[in-house]
């Protein structure tokens, strides 16, 4: 079967691998700079970012039967729409259905509309100076946010990155724009990404992201350092109950676009922050998380290639998909100086990483089969084990392995962090 995979970052990577655990999966990708990774398992690459005609073009010229779209800036250019088009079945949603990612106003007013739980207080401005006016006169914490794609790194907390005069100043910032201002959520976060072919999801494991960029979670916010997931595919800080409010949301959120003549065929991500009073959105994605593709993709258990077929034929069922009962650790590698002054262009040198997978991200081998930096997240590694200690102490030894002018957190997936996260939690159910 001829698939086509769009995008060449650590997220894709781990789409293609478990793609090509089936062997009679065709791998043909799509990609902007060279993923050393994808390269070496696809049959054929053809090197585009958003130019949705392009692709159009080489997968029709290869017969391509279903496309898997990584990144959320293909599906906002319309990619799905247009391979739908020429009778390509598509895991990615299409232009309007991606709005629930690409469109936070949307997001936030399909779910008041439908009465879909887990939605925070919000108020969407159409111009800086109105923004500003509202976080003036607001009593509360606020977070801020162009309703945009911002590559996760437009928000700002108040509380957290800035104070209210920071918000202020910062909203200042976003011209020609749309603002979106929520209510500040406090809880722990978890990310429940499910797959759908619009009518049915079925979920992956439970994955806590780190988006801080430092150790102890400070610093700036950034794509993500790194994720986690347990054996049991659960976390201790989401009770049955918040589970099972959190999967009724993004059931709800599919229905409500399909109500709406937006039907959703692809990966749902929800962003949750588990409150005192449950699960609110903090955002969803219309597409894999990058790091948590990694963490699910490499315990999955059953072909992705039928599940692929199957949200693209609209018959998904809850049996075509497995997870091995494993705990996951994934640590991103990050150049020196990411996010704010990433340093490009630094030779690394990898070692010994057992029972860990290595997703390349944004990584080029030289001439000489060296690899390189570029500015983003450099690559990462998936430590499987057991247990939550023993995935982590596999991830934490394939990074020290690593030299060059990188850094990674070496906090993330240790018993200390998931401590603080239970505690924390039981701290705010007092
Ligand atoms: P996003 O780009 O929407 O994923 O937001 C980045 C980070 O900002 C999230 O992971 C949260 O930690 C934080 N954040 C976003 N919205 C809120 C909110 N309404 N309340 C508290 N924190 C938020
Ligand atoms: N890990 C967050 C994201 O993919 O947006």
């Amino acid at each position: 079967m001829k698939i086509l995979v769009a995008g060449g970052g650590g997220r894709e990577h781990a789409i293609v691998s478990a793609l090509c655990r089936n062997s009679a999966v065709e791998l043909y990708s799509v990609m902007g700079k060279k993923n050393p990774g994808i390269a070496k398992l696809a049959k054929e690459v053809f090197h585009a970012e958003t130019d949705v005609e392009a692709v159009v073009d080489f997968a029709k010229k290869h017969n391509i039967k279903y496309a898997v779209i990584g990144p959320e800036a293909p599906l906002q250019a319309g990619l799905a729409d247009a391979l739908w088009e020429v009778g390509i079945g598509c895991v990615g949603p299409k232009k309007m259905a991606a709005r629930i990612e690409t469109d936070k106003g949307f997001c936030r007013e399909l779910m008041q509309k439908h009465g879909i739980a887990g939605c925070p207080g919000y108020k969407i401005c159409k111009t800086p100076e109105e923004a500003a006016e509202y976080i003036k006169s607001y009593e509360g914490e606020l977070a801020v946010k162009p309703t945009g794609l911002t590559g996760g790194k437009g928000v700002k907390v108040m509380g957290e990155q800035v104070d209210r005069d920071g918000a202020v100043e910062y909203a200042l910032t976003l011209k020609d724009q749309e603002i979106i201002l929520e209510e500040r959520l406090l809880g722990e976060e978890f990310t429940l990404m499910a797959f759908t072919d619009g009518k049915t999801l079925v979920p992956m494991p439970l994955v806590q992201d780190h988006k801080r960029a430092f150790e102890g979670d400070v610093g700036p916010n950034t794509g993500g350092m790194g994720s986690y997931s347990l054996e049991s595919h659960k976390f201790p800080f989401v009770s049955d109950a918040d589970y099972d409010a959190a999967f009724t949301i993004m059931n709800e959120t599919v229905a409500a676009l399909a109500a709406e003549g937006c039907p959703y065929q692809g990966i749902l991500y929800g962003q949750f922050m588990n409150t005192r009073d449950g699960p609110k959105v903090i955002e969803f994605n219309a597409r894999f998380g990058d790091p948590e593709a990694m963490n699910v993709l490499t315990i999955l258990s059953s072909d992705f290639s039928v599940i692929a077929e199957h949200i693209a034929e609209g018959c998904l069922t809850a049996d075509d998909v497995s997870f091995a009962p494993k705990a996951t650790v994934c640590k991103y590698i990050v150049p020196a100086g990411y996010p704010d002054a990433p340093h490009a262009g630094d030779p690394i040198t990898t070692g010994a990483a057992d029972n860990t997978v290595l997703y390349y991200a944004n990584v080029i081998e030289n001439e000489s089969g060296m690899l390189e930096t570029i500015t983003s997240r450099t690559m990462a590694y998936v430590g499987v084990g057991d247990s939550l200690e023993e995935a982590e102490r596999y991830a934490e030894a394939a990074c020290k392995n690593v030299s060059g002018n990188i850094r990674y957190r070496s906090d993330i997936g240790t018993a200390a962090l998931f401590a603080k996260r239970i505690s924390h939690m039981d701290e705010l159910r007092k």
